[in-house]
């Protein structure tokens, strides 16, 4: 039986964690100290070692990023932390940088003076006023006790740390389409390759990471590689959370070992709520391939969740009970990718508007079984066709959808719409 591992979670019940005396109460910047003692590339070459991937839902293995920055580029390198954090079902990151968010800027000092920079930015969500206030009092408090700032604790490494709060559009979470809005742009993917290590912000190196990565490496410097890779499973080391959400007894933040499954998160969540069974749910947010009741001891790693069809992405666990037509969920996701396209191309721009249609159309019972092959059409040339993820991500949900439950979306033209009465379900209005 997989236990949890809280270690970014640890200290969430002290009623200070969130202050710079609470966080040193528990050794919090003795990571920072070690690393300043440390050559910038034996801190590079440990993050790799460590197998840290990153948790913004792509699992790029984070020291390898780190690596890419070019050595011969004379431009200023910068670090860009991604906390944009947006994507339905996913609410990691919010809870930790309210609850710890110096482990954050610990986490981004370290990982600054190992890439060699002297300029940070963390872009935050804007619609999160509370998180905004809260992680600049803590850059505040950090910059007083010179854990960041100019000559960093009597070190001579520089570092000015800005916090941006964007403006509330989901594509700005895709790290090239923040780098345009930090720009002053309006936030638009950027064509890729050039990778932001290679030409980023002010078209200079950049590394841009996941809160959550970030607030691993402080972790990895104090208690080695080997810890780290000492937990989940070989090629996807180390912990993160695990975000329950909707027909749960218990929602909220599992910090567990990558590999854990979901019936092993249900037993410690209180199962699926009383009285309910498990009908389907998402590994990663809505943005990945849903899965069903078959898929309960699928490992949750980047492999296993791969191998079974999906994708780990976010870690973001919708739970679906029987009482939720999968119809009018896999809709109301839709609208949402439809309303935050961004427009740059035409597969995502028209494809999530036509589908938006044709799913209201089945719920209204106004469609017709050409409409589940119309659904799959508009996929097809979503999928891979693109101009960044987002268009993939919406055809996950879609196509995975027909694939387990064709039958349910058959029922809706032969039943004249949909056969779910919706008030039962305490999740869709
Ligand atoms: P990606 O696979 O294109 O890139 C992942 C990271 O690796 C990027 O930082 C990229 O610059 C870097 N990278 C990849 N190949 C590289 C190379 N050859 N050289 C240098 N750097 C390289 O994935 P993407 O589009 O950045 O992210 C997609 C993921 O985002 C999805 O899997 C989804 O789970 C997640 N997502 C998360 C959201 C959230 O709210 N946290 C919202 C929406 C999506």
């Amino acid at each position: 039986m997989t236990t949890l591992t809280p270690v970014l979670s640890a200290n969430w019940d002290r009623p200070d964690s969130f202050t710079l005396e609470g966080y040193r109460a528990d050794g919090g910047y003795e990571a920072l100290r070690r690393a300043l003692t440390m050559e910038p590339d034996t801190l590079v070459d440990l993050v790799k070692a460590s197998g840290l991937r990153g948790r913004g839902g792509a699992g790029f293995p984070t020291g390898m990023k780190w690596g890419f920055l070019p050595a011969d580029n004379p431009n200023p390198r910068y670090l860009v932390v991604n906390a944009d954090e947006s994507e339905p079902g996913t609410c990691k990151d919010v809870p930790l940088l309210l609850a710890n968010p110096h482990v954050l800027i610990e986490g981004v000092a370290i990982s600054a003076y190992a890439i060699r920079s002297s300029q940070a930015f963390i872009y935050v969500r804007g619609e999160v006023l509370h998180v905004i206030r809260r992680i600049k009092q803590a850059v505040e408090e950090a910059r007083e006790a010179n854990l960041i700032g100019p000559d960093v604790l009597g070190t001579g490494f520089d570092l000015d740390v800005v916090v941006h709060a964007g403006a509330g559009a989901y594509i700005c979470g895709e790290e090239t389409a923040l780098l345009d809005s930090l720009e002053g742009y309006r936030g638009q993917p950027r064509l890729k390759p050039p990778f932001p290590a290679v030409a980023g912000l002010y078209a200079s190196p950049t590394v841009v990471n996941n809160v959550e990565s970030i607030a691993s490496v402080p972790g990895i410097v104090r208690n080695g590689a080997e810890w780290f890779t000492s937990m989940g499973t070989e090629k996807s080391a180390g912990f993160g959370f695990f975000s329950l959400s909707g027909h749960v007894e218990r929602p909220g933040q599992y910090e567990a070992p990558l590999g854990i499954t979901l019936r092993e998160l249900l037993d410690m969540a209180g199962g699926v709520r009383k009285g309910h069974e498990l009908k389907f749910w998402t590994p990663g947010g809505s943005s990945t391939p849903i899965f069903t009741d078959e898929h309960l001891d699928t490992p949750l790693d980047f492999e296993s969740v791969g191998a079974a069809g999906s994708m780990l992405g976010t870690r973001a666990l919708q739970i679906f009970d029987e009482t939720t037509c999968v119809v009018h969920a896999v809709g109301r996701w839709i609208e949402f990718y439809a309303h935050e396209s961004c427009g740059k191309c035409t597969p995502c721009r028209e494809g999530n508007y036509w589908m938006v249609q044709v799913l209201d159309r089945l719920e209204r019972g106004e469609g017709t079984e050409a409409d589940l092959e119309k659904l799959l059409d508009i996929c097809d040339n979503l999928l891979g066709r693109a101009f960044c993820a987002l268009g993939d991500g919406a055809a996950s949900p879609v196509m995975s959808s027909i694939k387990y439950f064709r039958q349910e979306y058959i029922d809706h033209v032969t039943q004249g719409g949909c056969p779910f009465d919706h008030r039962k379900s305490t999740l869709w209005a």
